[in-house]
Order: C-alpha cells, then structure tokens, then sequence
C-alpha cells in the first residue's frame, strides 16, 4: 500500500507525518514498511539515520523514475515524503498513492494551497486532512475543522502543537504524537478499505 504524504505547501509537517506513520505502521506489524524521502533536502532518510526505526527501511528517490520504482515495490507499507513546490513530482506520486495524507497548519490562509493538492488528486483515490502543530482550543483550529467539513474532505487527525514532536530527530519519537498518527494511521487504512 503506497501512502503519499503531500502539500505543495512547505514547513507544514510532511516529513514529521511521514516518521511518526512509519513508526506506528512498524509497531502494528506492518512489515515491511519502506520509507520513500522523494526531497532532495532528504530531511526523512536524515532523521531516519540518526534515530532508526525498528522494521522501517529508507529509500531516497528524488526523481520521478526513482519514485515510480520505489513505489512499485508492491509489498507492506509504503510511505512517501515528498518536497514542496514539486508539482510534477507530486503529480507523480499521487498517481500512484492508494491514499493521500495531506498535513496543514490551522488557518484560512492554507485554505489554498490545500485545494490545489486535492485537485491533483484523482476522484477515486481516499485523501484526508491532518492539521499539524495545531493550537486546541483556538478559533483558527475551530475554523479550518469546519471549513474541511463543509468542502466534504475528512479529517485524518489533528496533531497538537508539541516541543516533544519539534525536536524531530533530536529526540526521540513523542508518545502523544504517536497515539494522534496511530489514529491517523487506522483512518488511512479505513477509507482504503471502505473504497
Ligand atoms: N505537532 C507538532 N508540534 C510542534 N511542531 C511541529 C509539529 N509538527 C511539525 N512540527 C514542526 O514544524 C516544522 C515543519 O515540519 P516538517 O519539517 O515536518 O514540515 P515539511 O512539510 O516536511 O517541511 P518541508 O516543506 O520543508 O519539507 C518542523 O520544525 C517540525 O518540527
Ligand atoms: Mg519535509
């Protein structure tokens, strides 16, 4: 199963969505589980080298012909990081996704260039949205919860604002982040079988 991590947006948390994933994916037994760094600035395969995941293998595959081979791998858990701004690359990649995960912070202001991944997104294809860093309680989170909901696109998770999930590689994987993506993990794995 390829699940693709996008947004055309940068700094929204895509590769910290990637790890956190990849490591609830290995906890549950979903091995293999590969991850595909498709950034050149390969943040994901760094991280993953300084703070190895037990059953979660890396690849970097900053191409489109890489990405295509590594994700016709065809067998356990796939998980795509993928850079900003790439829009040819994205394309790619979500041609190929069983799912698309589309982390965002809270905010009108991200309002678009989350439509704009979820227009290249074809109709069949599970997508769904997790706010990242989001602040509870606040009317910005109030707001961009209703705003997905009103457009019909689910909501896979919201992840609160954490130094524990900052600190990436410095530290290791956060226990609360790890519950909210293993949340997020079993709506994936839902709405591809609802499909
Ligand atoms: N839940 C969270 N709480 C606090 N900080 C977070 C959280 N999620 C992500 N961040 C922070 O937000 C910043 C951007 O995250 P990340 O690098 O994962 O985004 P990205 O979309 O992969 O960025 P890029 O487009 O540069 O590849 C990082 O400093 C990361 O630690
Ligand atoms: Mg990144």
């Amino acid at each position: 199963m390829n699940i693709v991590v996008t947004n055309l947006k940068g700094g929204v948390g895509k590769t910290t969505t990637t790890v956190y994933l990849a490591a609830v994916a290995s906890s549950r037994g979903h091995n293999p589980v590969l991850v595909v760094d498709a950034d050149r600035q390969a943040s994901a395969a760094e991280w993953l080298e300084e703070r190895p995941l037990d059953g979660v293998e890396i690849v970097e595959a900053p191409s489109e012909r890489t990405l295509a081979r590594a994700m016709r791998s065809d067998e356990g858990t796939v998980l795509v990081d993928l850079p900003p701004g790439d829009e040819r690359l994205v394309q790619a990649a979500i041609g190929l996704a069983d799912a698309v995960v589309i982390p965002t912070r809270a905010g009108g202001v991200e309002f678009a260039r989350v439509a704009y991944t979820l227009e290249l997104i074809p109709a069949k294809t599970p997508r769904g949205i997790v706010i990242t860093a989001a602040r509870l309680g606040t009317n910005d989170l109030t707001e961009t919860i209703d705003w997905w909901k009103s457009e019909d696109v689910p909501i896979w998770g919201v992840v609160p604002e954490r130094v524990g999930i900052a600190a990436g590689p410095e530290a290791r994987l956060y226990r609360e982040g790890l519950d909210e993506y293993g949340d997020v993990l079993r709506r994936v794995l839902r709405s591809r079988r609802a499909n």
